[in-house]
């Protein structure tokens, strides 16, 4: 035993290198394998980050010896397939988001990762985010009062061609799956969960949501005001309104560096807090350390928590229309 965690990566694309290059900053954890569609691509992938093994199949990372934990950062509509695939062969996972493409998969996930009694989690990295925490902690501290609204958006310009798995809707493309998450996220965690939803989208030539604005009420009267867009730039910040102040993650909010306290009582403070390498660090390390406690889930980022935000995205998916083929008609959801 060298108390080192061997990670395997199935699907290394754009956010498995993100992820690769911080792995190298993880003390205590090493790529081990790589496992993709094409050898040489894993191949490719292996040698740049110094993985042990290159598998030609995803198939073949449940075969590869010393393995302790898999990412998976195969395209949404792949994750449950993935996921299933090393949960039962009792390998931990950890999923990036959205954990699936609907919460009965999401169900299906679950069931698999406690039947087998393996660790799995949504890579939902801004979670575990220093500044994002840090504000999780002030909000509950009530260093800003009672919360009752908060404001979200994250829009980005994709200038990624049409057959690119963001404008696919049989890969999942589209705003809310892909960026529209964080937004909902924050709502969820810092509001909980809403008692009504609203929501409107706007279709693309290929039919993916291009943008999808969102409106959250609250038990309690709180209201949460949310947009995404994978066509224009936002600001991409997240504003907590308190009775006694407003607290603001600067962009982009789902990876916070700073946060501007402003108290209507005219005290203002300016937290800065980096985040280490691409900011997926620290979600190894909670990993990592859920491993090394023996946990079955994280919690911070538990199962049921990743379960109700696949069931928010589902009643914004009812309520804007959003569908994708081959994939549950909304009526199923
Ligand atoms: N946490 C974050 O910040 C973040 C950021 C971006 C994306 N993501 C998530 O990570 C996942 C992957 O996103 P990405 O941007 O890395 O995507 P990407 O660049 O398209 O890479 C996805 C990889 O999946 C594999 N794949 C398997 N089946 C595929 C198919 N039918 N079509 C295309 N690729 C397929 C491919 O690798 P091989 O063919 O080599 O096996 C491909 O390189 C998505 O679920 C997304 O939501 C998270």
């Amino acid at each position: 035993m060298d108390n080192i965690l061997h990670w395997g990566i199935i699907a290394p694309g754009r956010i498995a290198h993100k992820f690769a290059q911080d792995l190298q900053l993880a003390e205590g954890n090493r790529l081990h394998a790589v496992a993709s569609r094409s050898l040489q691509r894993a191949q490719d992938f292996a040698a740049q980050y110094g993985a042990r093994h290159a598998l030609g199949s995803y198939e073949e990372m449940t075969g590869c010896p010393g393995l302790d934990v898999v990412y998976v950062a195969s395209p949404h509509t792949s994750h449950l397939e993935h996921t299933l695939l090393c949960l039962k062969n009792k390998i931990p996972v950890l999923c990036e988001k959205p954990l699936a493409m609907n919460a009965r998969q999401v169900r299906q996930m679950i069931a698999a990762a406690r039947a087998n009694e393996t660790f799995l989690m949504e890579a939902l990295w801004t979670r575990f985010i220093p500044a994002f925490e840090k504000a999780l902690e002030m909000v509950q501290e009530g260093v800003i009062g009672r919360l009752k609204s908060m404001r979200a958006d994250f829009g980005f310009k994709a200038n990624f061609p049409p057959e690119h798995r963001l404008f696919n809707r049989a890969l999942g493309g589209g705003a809310l799956l892909d960026v529209g998450i964080y937004p909902v996220f924050a709502a969820l965690a810092f509001l909980g969960k809403p008692a009504t939803v609203k929501a409107l989208a706007i279709f693309g030539k290929t039919g993916v949501d291009e943008s999808c604005g969102m409106l959250f009420h609250f038990p309690g009267n709180g209201l949460a005001i949310l947009d995404a867009s994978i066509v224009v730039q936002t600001e991409t910040v997240a504003v907590l309104y308190g009775e006694k102040g407003t607290l603001q993650l600067n962009g982009r909010f789902h990876e916070p560096q700073d946060l501007t306290l402003t108290l209507y009582d005219g005290n203002s403070r300016h937290l800065r807090m980096p985040f280490t390498g691409n900011g997926y660090y620290h979600e190894i390390m909670a990993v990592a350390e859920c491993l090394k406690r023996g946990k079955k889930e994280s919690e911070k980022m538990p199962l049921d928590f990743s379960l109700q935000l696949m069931e928010l995205l589902d009643d914004i998916r009812r309520m804007a229309g959003i569908t994708y083929p081959g994939m549950d008609e909304i009526a199923e959801l």
